[in-house]
């Protein structure tokens, strides 16, 4: 069955399978949102129905939500919770001091609060997110709807004093209409190139009216599990400083994919 995925998958499910290790009968996990995500909460998914395993799931999105109440997972909110063991997500780059730019999926603001609500934060990701310097992807930054006008000019404003190579901020949109977060925002995309100083520009882009959260994540993720096409991962801990290496065998996971 896993022969039908593409090289990519394959990545985002290794990555996603060792990750699922991370977590322990009992725990309150945050739940991430994206395509990588979904593997993990699937994975999740299989040790609640085939190991018994009891845990509580805090969803970063209604999409993710609807998936793990689908694959069994309970599903609490971050107010009954109060704090988590562990948030499981996804991110659409990661550099060496596993910073991260977030929010490709529009889901950025509930990501931040989940994961710092979090003992642990881990990303899984595959090769292609790793970066040496943050920015290549656009910056999400979610704008409350009341002048997002006005907000996008004080951001494009700021950038001209910040060390940044691009300047372009665009309304991410849906179809013909701006594209809605979960919380009823606006996304403004910022097309950086190169972030210079990550924890400057998220401290500038926070402060301006209008400004809800970026997608910038400074020293929130504790561990990144990278995944590889052939099933090899790589489990970087950047507080013991460590990397281990090793490999999912993907005929084990046969049951996840016939279950979809
Ligand atoms: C959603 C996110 C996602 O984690 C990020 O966009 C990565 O998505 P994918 O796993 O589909 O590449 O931040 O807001």
């Amino acid at each position: 069955m896993t022969g039908e995925l593409s090289p990519i998958d394959k990545a985002k499910f290794a990555a996603a399978k060792r990750a699922v290790d991370f977590v322990e009968d009992g725990m309150r996990v945050g739940l991430g949102t994206g395509s990588t995500a979904a593997w993990m909460v699937r994975c999740l998914g299989e040790m609640v129905r085939e190991d018994g395993i009891r845990i509580k799931g805090v969803p970063t999105s209604v999409r993710t939500a609807e998936l793990a109440r689908q694959v069994g997972i309970e599903v609490i909110s971050l107010d009954e919770a109060k704090w988590l063991d562990l948030t499981i997500d996804g991110a659409d780059e990661f550099d060496a001091d596993l910073n991260l730019i977030k929010g490709g999926g529009g889901a950025l603001l509930q990501e931040k609060i989940v994961a710092t609500a979090s003992d642990q934060m881990i990303v899984i990701a595959d090769t292609a997110k790793e970066v040496g310097t943050l920015g290549a992807f656009p910056l999400p930054v979610e704008v409350i709807p009341f002048g997002w006008q006005t907000s996008r000019a004080l951001i494009e404003e700021a950038l001209i004093n910040l060390d940044v190579m691009g300047r372009d901020v665009t309304l991410r949109m849906n179809g013909d209409a701006a594209f809605v977060t979960d919380e009823g925002n606006h996304i403004l995309d910022l097309h950086l190139k190169r972030i210079g100083n990550p924890r400057q520009l998220s401290l500038v882009i926070n402060q301006i009216p209008g400004v809800v959260e970026n997608g910038l994540f400074i020293d929130i993720c504790d561990v990144v599990v990278v995944g590889h096409g052939d099933g090899r991962v790589e489990v970087r801990d950047i507080n013991a400083g460590t990397v281990e290496e090793e490999k999912i065998d993907f005929l084990e996971s046969d049951n996840l994919f016939t279950d979809l």
